[in-house]
């Protein structure tokens, strides 16, 4: 019993390991980004009920509960990976959220044109690869909205500065 206990355990802390490492490489490390922040951003756009809000790289689920208690937002996650998809499946649960969607798929490969406001934390070299998918895919008027680094190139249409360790820039598709 104790040795089957151990090949589970063993198999499962693998998966979270490899998981985690390939988000890392691809995208961002798992981290989380504060609820003022995700707050303020939303505050700013005055989002109508009903809009279509996606977190890329949805980690815990922290933005997504957000966006659904206090906006009555429509909400997407993409997460790599699947231990920390269940997390905030838990949170949403534990929350009273009922409809939510979270894809178990890398988010580069999915398409993003139903969204209306986007969010991120993710990593400087994501921010690049992300720009030219945001060009070509997005519609005009979407809000993008990412925490701690910014899109190259494109001029935010507002930078939340509190106190929080990093800045929050507000994007407007043109
Ligand atoms: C820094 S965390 C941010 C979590 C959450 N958005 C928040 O702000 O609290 C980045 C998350 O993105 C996920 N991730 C990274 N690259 C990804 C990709 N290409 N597709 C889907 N998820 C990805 C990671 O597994 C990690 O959970």
């Amino acid at each position: 019993m104790y040795a089957f206990l151990l090949i589970i355990t063993t198999i499962l802390l693998i998966i979270v390991a490899s998981q985690s490492i390939y988000s890392f490489t691809i995208g961002a490390p798992i981290l989380f980004s504060p609820k003022e922040s995700i707050f303020e951003a939303l505050t700013y756009y005055k989002p109508k009920p009903g809009e279509n809000f996606y977190d890329l790289g949805s980690g815990t689920g922290r933005s997504m509960l957000i966006a659904s208690k206090k906006f009555n937002l429509n909400i997407f996650g993409f997460e790599l990976s699947s231990p920390i998809a269940a997390i905030s499946k838990f949170n949403f649960w534990i929350n009273g959220v009922k409809k939510s969607k979270i894809n178990l798929k890398n988010f580069y490969n999915e398409d993003l044109s139903n969204a209306d406001i986007i969010f991120c934390f993710l990593t400087p070299k994501a921010m690049l690869r992300l720009k030219d998918k945001f060009e070509k895919e997005l519609k005009p008027g979407t809000r993008i909205i990412s925490y701690a680094f910014s899109i190259p190139n494109w001029n935010p249409d507002k930078v939340i500065f509190n106190n929080t360790p990093g800045k929050t820039y507000c994007y407007i598709k043109k």
